[in-house]
């Protein structure tokens, strides 16, 4: 999201963003339609330059924003959910079957039930428990049913890397490759004349800045494609999941959150905005239908499923301070209108760079900056270099526009507004929440 200081304003698209926040009160979320296309077609152009029949599914759950959700749409993006009420949305949103992939550990009868009206493009099996379910709701179906496998690659190092954590042999999303359930899965599913076999789907983790994941992964795909084949079972897609990391927001590491949380010291992330990750990844996957055609298994479409590296950047966060506290030893606190226990405890484990709304002297002093509850946990960032700031001064958190508001609760009150700058018709798309809103499902 591109932003600049005009006449010491801070502005998106000349709209200064001080004057939204006094219209509309903070916290405030402001999110950029421009970025959301940018970064779709910046996504896309790594693999479509090298000719990859690629879709992308945007993970719902990662910001499940009609308002925002509607531009993927017309971007010509499909979704990718988890959840009955995600299913739903999309549907209203005019999602159809073949713009849908179902996924997620928790498929629920109920959640099954509402996907009997509509034929969606994958339904992923996540183990042999959830296949017997599927098979049950298959059979009482007039047309069979798209299945892809997950599989969990099962890696072994992951224990220092909570970025893989979905693929950790110990994680229990998906099948183990060459376990006997995998097979037996497989061959019920070329059994039932209900349950058409599309493909392999994997997820790896999320934040993941480095392609060799994916790359090891690419391996066990091609391996269980070519076994299913000779099983009978034909792969005509892959699915790769998503876990792609925002270059400007990445995750800490274990020792940088020790850092902050014990020494507390800044983290101030030299983060690489030209990240090889997607083109190293376009690369790998291209390589892997290459060999997969050669073998005579053809893939006819690569899902793929990115949550935060379409949303994350597209959208920041306007927060006052209701407090600017010194000490007489020269600590200096601020406490802010939103903290990481409200608004996103991804907080703690992620890195946000926090900007003044207007610009001021350059002389610095140190910040460490908390949200509006009373626990130390409610953190913002730890010894921020920032001019002298005042209560009632106002700063931005960059790079707000995944899991922040489906992970936003009441702890703190009501729960912020999102307004769109968008080239046609600006304006809210979601509206701050009300004390209504806080207690209508009291039965009293
Ligand atoms: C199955 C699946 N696909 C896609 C995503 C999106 O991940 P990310 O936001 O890291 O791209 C998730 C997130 O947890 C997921 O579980």
């Amino acid at each position: 999201m591109k932003l600049e200081y005009k006449n010491g304003e801070l502005c998106c698209q000349d709209w200064p963003l001080s004057r939204l926040a006094d219209e509309f009160g903070t916290p405030l979320y402001i999110l950029s339609s421009k970025a959301v296309q940018k970064s779709v077609r910046d996504f896309l152009a790594e693999f479509k330059v090298r000719g990859l029949p690629i879709k992308i599914h945007y993970s719902v759950k990662t910001n499940p924003v009609p308002g925002f959700l509607k531009i993927l749409k017309q971007e010509g993006l499909g979704v990718e959910v988890v959840f009955a009420h995600e299913l739903e949305l999309s549907r209203l949103l005019g999602f159809k079957g073949k713009d849908i992939v179902v996924n997620g550990p928790a498929k629920t009868e109920e959640f099954l039930e509402k996907i009997k009206n509509t034929q969606v493009k994958m339904i992923t099996v996540e183990s042999p428990g959830e296949l017997a379910k599927v098979n049950a709701l298959a059979e009482t179906l007039s047309h069979p049913l798209n299945i892809g496998l997950r599989v969990c690659p099962g890696f072994s190092f992951v224990k220092m890397k909570p970025t893989l954590s979905s693929s950790a042999k110990d994680s229990p999303y998906g099948f183990l490759p060459d376990s006997p359930d995998l097979w037996e899965a497989l061959d019920a599913i070329g059994r039932s004349k209900m349950l058409e076999f599309v493909g392999f789907h994997m997820h790896l983790g999320s934040g993941i800045r480095d392609s060799r994941p994916y790359k090891k992964a690419f391996f066990i795909l091609e391996d269980l494609v070519k076994k299913a084949a000779r099983r009978g079972l034909k792969s005509r897609m892959i699915d790769i999941g998503g876990g792609f990391g925002v270059a400007a927001a990445p995750l800490l590491t274990a020792s940088q959150m020790a850092k902050s949380a014990i020494l507390k010291k800044h983290i101030d992330l030299q983060f690489d905005q030209k990240s090889n990750l997607l083109s190293e990844v376009a690369e790998s996957l291209s390589q892997l239908l290459d060999r997969l055609e050669r073998s005579g298994n053809t893939i006819e479409e690569v899902l793929v499923e990115p949550g935060r590296i379409l949303s994350g950047s597209s959208q920041v966060l306007i927060l006052s301070v209701i407090d600017a506290i010194e000490r007489n030893n020269g600590q200096r606190f601020l406490i802010c209108d939103g903290g990481a226990m409200s608004l996103s405890p991804l907080l703690l484990t992620e890195y946000h760079k926090i900007i003044p709304l207007k610009l001021q002297d350059k002389q610095q002093v140190n910040y460490t900056i908390f949200g509006n509850l009373p626990t130390s946990l409610d953190k913002l960032s730890t010894s921020l270099p920032l001019s002298p700031v005042h209560a009632r001064d106002r700063l931005v958190l960059l790079n707000a526009g995944a899991y922040f508001v489906p992970m936003n609760n009441n702890f703190a009150g009501p729960r912020p507004a999102i307004f769109m700058i968008n080239g046609t018709g600006s304006g809210l798309i979601r509206r701050r929440e009300t004390f209504e809103d806080l207690y209508q499902r009291d039965l009293l």
